[in-house]
């Protein structure tokens, strides 16, 4: 019996050593398991005479239980000094600074176009759109481009199918404009256009911006000055001029070429003119009455001449080295 006292003694040195909860499995066989001294003991009581068979369970019994009451009671310690380790190691220290991110930004024809916007909203022109895909009268007809005009040609289309395009400028914008509205009338509409043409200085998406103001007295002298200020605001230099070179578009008539001032030089930089009677009329606006100037400027060819980029496939090619220049 004194033996199996023993026992205690040495599980709970056993228990103590040992650190794993996996490991406390083997230790606990080892006194509790099926061929351990306990069980061995129990065996050997057959071999007792029957009276003294009762007592001597009991006390192998209070054994028993003693060493299985100290095993739990090192388990629970094992168990909460893993889960304060795990703690401890995951703890997160919610004072440290993120690590940086980065920020999208827009890109500079999007900024150039809200650039844009914000001048001309400033002197009360509101901005719309159109639809991309345009149908044949919007892009062409109303514009004083009847079919087998020859002016059709001036477009590289892409045609979606017999009556609708992708639209090959924003002028459709004017036209679906006045068709909803009456003068006085001052809108921009910047937005993608679309022709076949593909090289360094030529990308079959692109983007213009569409001036259009009508009203009782509009003239020419209204479009040029309009068109200055804000070229001149938009390179912020009060010394930038512009000179109007004669042309011809179908819906303007007389039509112009802008150019403006650039390194001792001129450069080209989109179109305008006077809206063409025919345009007007077929927007039920009385040419008589009413008169008015648009223009149509290129986006990427102005943004490439503030940022001083040198080839427009920059825009279209997703280079983040060249996009993260523009934050
Ligand atoms: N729509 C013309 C083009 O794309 C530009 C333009 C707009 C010209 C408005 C005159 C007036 O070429």
């Amino acid at each position: 019996m004194s033996d199996l006292n023993q026992l205690i003694n040495q599980a709970r040195d056993e228990f103590l050593n040992c650190s794993k909860l996996a490991d406390l499995d083997h230790i606990k066989a080892k006194f509790l398991g099926k061929t351990g001294p306990i069980t061995e003991a129990m065996k050997a009581l057959s071999t007792l005479p029957v009276e003294e068979r009762p007592q001597k369970g009991a006390e192998i019994n209070q054994i028993k239980n003693q060493i299985e009451d100290l095993l739990n009671a090192r388990k629970k310690e094992i168990a909460d000094h893993e889960l304060n380790q795990k703690l401890e190691n995951e703890k997160i220290d919610v004072t440290l600074p993120s690590r940086p991110q980065d920020k999208g930004s827009l890109h500079p024809v999007m900024k150039t176009i809200e650039d844009i916007s914000q001048i001309f909203h400033s002197i009360g022109f509101d901005v719309t759109d159109g639809p991309e895909i345009e149908d044949d009268f919007h892009n062409f007809t109303a514009l004083n481009i009847p079919e087998s005009h020859p002016a059709r040609a001036m477009h590289d289309t892409f045609y979606v199918n017999k009556e609708y395009v992708l639209r090959t400028h924003t002028s459709p914008v004017q036209v679906r404009h006045m068709e909803e509205n009456k003068p006085p009338i001052q809108i921009i509409s910047p937005g993608r256009v679309y022709r076949v043409d593909s090289d360094a200085t030529h990308s079959p998406m692109f983007h213009q911006i569409e001036g259009l103001m009508v009203n009782e007295e509009v003239n020419f002298a209204n479009l040029k000055g309009i068109v200055q200020s804000f070229l001149q605001c938009f390179f912020e230099d009060e010394k930038l001029t512009i000179r109007f070179r004669p042309s011809y578009f179908p819906f303007t008539e007389p039509s112009a070429e802008i150019d403006m001032s650039w390194n001792g030089g001129w450069l080209e930089i989109g179109g305008c003119g006077m809206i063409h009677p025919n345009v007007l009329k077929h927007v039920k606006i009385d040419p008589s009455q009413y008169q008015g100037f648009a223009f149509g400027l290129g986006v990427e060819r102005l943004t490439m001449l503030k940022y001083g980029v040198n080839d427009l496939r920059h825009f279209f090619n997703h280079d983040l080295r060249f996009l993260e220049q523009f934050r």
